[in-house]
């Protein structure tokens, strides 16, 4: 069993910061970040709820899909950078919007969500013969946790939403999900503090590099070198289970956290970047939000059309990565 895609919608913060806007806090400019990432811009949330640009981008999605919030059975929210710890910015979202009779939760898998969370609502669909619809909502307030003085950091990230309306068919999809947590120390940020007192026998928080809590903390080299091979692996994996190759793909909707990462896996898995949608020069690295924010994007543009087969990969923290192959 596969899933329709049957409306999308994003949401972006009006508020823009360029690569030269940072040259005037830290030590940095156009030059280095357009070469070393392609990002020429990114958006910033300011004031407002990393729910709000959820809810707005739901909304979105359901005008699209032409269904009304009542008929949603499920909401997942996507997202590393939530206003509460609790409740879940599903619960908050499914009140904005009034999807009364949906039941609601958070899925935390980095940028690798919206393929996580895809995927989730596929199995939820073939298992739950009364579930019609299921929302997924993706949206990161990824400035509210960067480091406005590092520079390796600060720069990559950006703030959005963007949301994806499911529904059960009969049309082609795989998947492949996996997780490396030894390579967590790469790409964090904490929550609060565990007391000494409570510490646990266990290696896993040695050598973790000291960070101000909460402030996002990423070994770019490292995460690189994962990102590089995890595309294309995690790209196979799918298409194998999917008995499709890539001259079958029309599409690829990669995560956007660098050009030269894809550009790099481009040329590994011999695919032409052309079949590459690329959005990171206007809104930066907003984690999961990015793959659907590029597919939606291409929609809209007519790039991507029904019956097209595309391929969704994603990379991230975690270390997470995934790949979806579905018709569109
Ligand atoms: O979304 C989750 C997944 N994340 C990713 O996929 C990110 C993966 N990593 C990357 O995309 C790249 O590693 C970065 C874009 C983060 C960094 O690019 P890089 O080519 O790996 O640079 P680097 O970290 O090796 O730094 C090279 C130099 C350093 O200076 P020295 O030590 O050679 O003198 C950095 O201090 O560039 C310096 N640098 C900067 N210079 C100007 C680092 N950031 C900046 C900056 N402006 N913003």
């Amino acid at each position: 069993m596969g899933i329709n895609i049957l409306g999308m919608g994003k949401y972006l913060p009006e508020q823009k910061l360029t690569n030269d806007d940072f040259s005037k806090f830290v030590d940095t400019g156009d030059e280095w970040i357009r070469s070393r990432t392609g990002i020429v811009e990114r958006r910033m949330a300011g004031w407002e709820p990393t729910w709000y640009m959820g809810k707005t981008a739901a909304i979105r999605a359901l005008e699209d899909a032409g269904v009304d919030a009542s008929q949603v059975g499920l909401i997942i929210s996507c997202t590393v950078t939530p206003d509460f710890l609790t409740p879940s910015m599903a619960s908050i979202i499914q009140y904005e919007i009034g999807a009364q009779n949906a039941a609601a939760f958070d899925l935390n898998a980095a940028c690798s969500g919206f393929v996580y969370a895809v995927d989730t609502a596929r199995r939820f669909l073939e298992t739950d013969d009364s579930l019609k619809y299921v929302l997924v909502v993706t949206n990161e307030a990824l400035s509210r946790f960067v480091d406005f003085k590092d520079r390796s950091t600060c720069v990559l990230f950006g703030d959005g939403a963007a949301a994806a309306l499911v529904e059960k068919s009969d049309k082609l999809f795989a998947s492949y999900l996996a997780s490396d947590g030894s390579g967590a120390r790469s790409l964090f940020a904490r929550n609060v503090a565990v007391a000494p007192e409570v510490a646990v026998e266990s290696d896993f928080d040695d050598g973790f590099p000291e960070k101000p809590r909460h402030q996002l903390y990423q070994n770019g080299k490292e995460v690189y070198k994962f990102a590089t091979a995890a595309l294309p692996r995690s790209f196979d994996r799918a298409a194998e289970k999917a008995g499709v190759t890539k001259d079958d793909i029309s599409y690829f909707i990669p995560h956007q956290a660098n050009i030269r990462i894809i550009e790099t896996a481009a040329k590994k898995m011999d695919v032409p970047m052309e079949k590459f949608i690329i959005t990171l020069q206007r809104y930066g690295n907003t984690s999961c939000v990015s793959i659907p924010l590029a597919l939606c994007e291409a929609i809209e543009a007519g790039t991507v059309r029904r019956g097209m087969k595309i391929a969704l990969v994603g990379f991230g923290a975690g270390l997470t990565c995934g790949a979806v192959i579905m018709e569109y």
